[in-house]
């Protein structure tokens, strides 16, 4: 099962998805004492946030879907960079990669976060991949900025000038013989001396959007990733008993995720698969709870797979059973390797 995501060498292609109970060390302690071969955190902001007020997160008894509206709860970027700093090498020994996701509310808030991961250049020993987080859908007064078309293009062009600005910096003082645990950090056109750097974006419908997003996409060259699709944003449960919205926050909208969005999330891999070809690999997640749905997201050409409601359901165990039953598809399909099928949907 093990999975090379650019010069990762992982020991499966599972994550969890950020925001399923990865917010604080213990929950990340337990993802890395499962199998799940990465670990990304809880979108996270300058400083801590409450999030929006409870219930705001809701699963009917049937499990088809999950609706939440946290409004990014989190415990500020230093405290992963804190945690990442102590468990970095344990993750490492046990093959897992590291992935730290930002959601700032403002660009300045996440300029400001590469301000504080890059002006400590040891953050960057301890840190496989840094994701912007482009679709969280539950903050108030706030639209998600993968739906801003208008605005994505600069938006990203801004990120990555700075992030460009930061890596030359640090390029600088590595020739003034700044001590670096990481070897690799040597060459300047060795894509290893790099974090990776991903997008996570809000699932799309239209065959139109597809392009018009992977076109603005193509244009950034250092973007390593994108990790589609964030939850179906603004669905609506009701519960027919007690006649009313299931969460509180935005009188009972919120982001849908589980087993029913996972046609959305296999149509925005594939498509994306196709636009963007091997220049961005893809994370697949939304509605993967087994070992089937874990095959057809490499199939439509995800490199690494999510996990999110399910681990909400059912804990940390569920990663376990996911990956034997995929064994079991390979072996019955006699694949070894996940490349041999990664990407080859096939269309009647
Ligand atoms: C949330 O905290 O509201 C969910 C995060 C997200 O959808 O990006």
């Amino acid at each position: 099962m093990n999975t090379t995501f650019y010069h990762l060498n992982l020991i499966n292609p599972l994550i969890n998805a950020s925001g399923v109970k990865c917010m604080y060390s213990s929950q990340l302690d337990e993802l890395a004492s499962s199998n799940i071969g990465s670990i990304v955190t809880k979108t996270c902001t300058p400083s801590p946030r409450q999030g929006n007020p409870e219930p705001r997160y809701y699963e009917p008894k049937n499990h088809l879907l999950t609706i939440n509206s946290m409004g990014l709860p989190n415990e500020g970027v230093q405290y992963y960079l804190d945690y990442y700093k102590k468990k970095s090498a344990s993750l490492q020994l046990s093959g897992k990669g590291r992935f730290l996701s930002l959601g700032g509310l403002s660009i300045n808030e996440n300029l400001n976060m590469l301000d504080i991961i890059y002006q400590n250049p040891e953050n960057l020993t301890y840190l496989d991949a840094i994701e912007v987080n482009l679709s969280c859908p539950n903050i108030v007064g706030k639209a998600q900025l993968g739906y801003d078309f208008q605005n994505l293009e600069s938006y990203l062009r801004v990120i990555f000038t700075k992030i460009k600005k930061l890596e030359e910096m640090l390029l600088v003082d590595m020739t003034k013989n700044v001590e670096l645990e990481k070897p690799e950090l040597k060459d300047k056109d060795d894509t290893k001396y790099k974090v990776l750097i991903g997008c996570k974006l809000p699932p799309y419908f239209d065959m139109s959007h597809f392009q018009l997003v992977a076109d603005i996409l193509n244009k950034f060259p250092r973007l390593d990733y994108i990790n589609c699709i964030n939850s179906i944003g603004n669905g609506l449960v009701i519960d027919s008993d007690t006649e009313t919205v299931v969460i509180k926050p935005k009188n009972g909208f919120g982001g849908l995720g589980g087993k029913l969005v996972k046609p959305t999330a296999l149509a925005n891999v594939h498509q994306f698969y196709r636009l963007l070809g091997d220049k961005v690999k893809i994370i697949g997640c939304g509605g993967v709870s087994n070992g089937d749905d874990l095959f057809q997201m490499i199939l439509a050409g995800a490199t690494l797979v999510a996990v999110g409601s399910q681990i909400m359901i059912k804990g940390v165990k569920c990663i376990d059973t996911i990956l034997r039953e995929l064994e079991d598809i390979m072996e019955k399909k006699s694949y070894s390797t996940l490349d041999e099928f990664r990407g080859k949907l096939q269309y009647m």
